[in-house]
């Protein structure tokens, strides 16, 4: 049996009745950008997540990169980051005039580890007389740190906090992978000074299009947000700053409002099938199911696996058109792009291991029980013939 990676024509057809007419409504009103449904959705997602304000921006991208602006970064300043993420997380903060820099993921969640980053700022900063923290090197001097709440799981925030607290950094989460997800009670995202969310289409809450969102509990960050996504204007054609053009439209509002009402039941099924799949992959010596600490939820955006001879696994599973994916195959301290940071390889162990050894495998809400078997079946025989 085939498993397709991602069937996102399952989903359409459990909400097409109530998306067709949403749809409809927005032709027939032909108003498209910054309207009523945009509005509703900002208050009923901040509503959701639990957070202040929430401002609709045209992609998990911007999200990042007009959150970044609007913490006024000095040219160079430094941005405390994972390597092991997609690509937008570090390439915002370069485009935000800052330099990223990378401390290494925990071997257990993928997530940025606290024990790196504290390590990480303890060589770069001194500690004064008085108590108060100086950056040894002035021109990169560290402001924020940003952690990105891989595949779904909650990086460890009550550890970030107080490691922000205690360097004075701000904190803006990338929760383009996790919305929904729980850490002790609150949602990813809406903890720090900022968060940012993806509604790329493949995402857990997806749009027909690009689509991201904003939270913060600052009314001032929230007003100068507003403001950077048109222009840097608050009143048309008189512009304070240098903003730009990122609103998240009409359309997608009006999908994702449909859409969020049903997230906590799909990420509940999303859930269930994590579920079938630890039972169906427990006791395989090659293979390391996610593991997901106690107190906070993991929303399955990706399964995602450790697995001995990975890139053989895949193609094993390709070859019975079984989809998979590999999330992320360079980090990002590794990229071409990169390699006036300095990093080499060996720099971040974790970071690198986890890249030679993820696969992620199908996962989505309305993925059938035997599919799932089907895929475990697969990576059972893959390594049962090679016993
Ligand atoms: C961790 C992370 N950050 C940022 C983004 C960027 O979001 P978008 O694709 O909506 O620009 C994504 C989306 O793939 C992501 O997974």
């Amino acid at each position: 049996m085939a498993v397709p990676f991602l069937d996102l024509k399952r989903q359409y057809a459990r909400i097409r009745s109530e998306v067709e007419p949403a749809v409809a409504e927005v032709f027939s009103t032909q108003y498209f950008i910054l309207g009523p449904n945009g509005k509703a959705l900002e208050t009923e997602a901040a509503a959701y997540l639990g957070a202040s304000h929430a401002i609709g921006v045209a992609s998990g991208t911007d999200a990042l990169l007009l959150a970044l602006r609007a913490f006024d970064l000095a040219p160079n300043e430094g941005v405390l980051t994972t390597s092991f993420t997609f690509f937008a997380t570090a390439g915002a903060i370069h485009n935000a005039k800052g330099r990223p820099f990378f401390a290494d993921i925990d071997r257990a969640t993928f997530n940025l580890s606290p024990d790196s980053v504290r390590e990480f700022l303890a060589k770069k900063c001194a500690r004064e007389k008085d108590g108060t923290v100086r950056h040894k090197e002035t021109k990169s001097a560290i402001r924020g740190i940003l952690p990105v709440h891989l595949y779904g799981l909650p990086c460890d925030m009550d550890e970030l906090m107080a490691i922000a607290k205690e360097y004075g950094l701000f904190v803006l989460e990338d929760a383009c992978q996790s919305f929904g997800a729980v850490y002790k009670g609150r949602r990813s995202g809406a903890i720090g000074d900022a968060g940012a969310y993806s509604f790329f289409p493949t995402k857990n809450l997806g749009g027909a299009g690009d689509g991201g969102m904003i939270t913060t509990p600052s009314s001032e960050r929230a007003a100068r947000l507003q403001k950077l996504r048109v222009h840097g204007g608050r009143e048309r054609y008189y512009h304070d700053e240098i903003g730009y053009n990122s609103r998240l439209d009409e359309l997608q509002a009006a999908v994702l409002r449909i859409k969020l009402r049903h997230l906590d039941e799909w990420n509940k099924e999303r859930a269930n099938v994590a579920r079938l799949y630890n039972e169906g992959l427990a006791g395989i010596p090659e293979v390391v199911t996610p593991q997901v600490p106690k107190d906070r939820n993991h929303i399955y955006h990706q399964y995602v696996i450790r697995a001995k001879d990975r890139d053989g696994l895949k193609a094993h599973l390709e070859a019975r058109s079984i989809g998979a994916m590999i999330y992320y195959p360079v980090p990002l301290h590794a990229q071409k792009c990169f390699a006036f940071l300095g990093y080499k390889t060996g720099d971040l162990p974790e970071t690198e291991k986890a890249a030679a050894e993820v696969l992620a495998l199908p996962v989505f809400a309305e993925l059938s029980e035997a599919e799932v078997a089907e895929v475990c079946g697969a990576i059972r025989a893959f390594y049962g013939e090679r016993c």
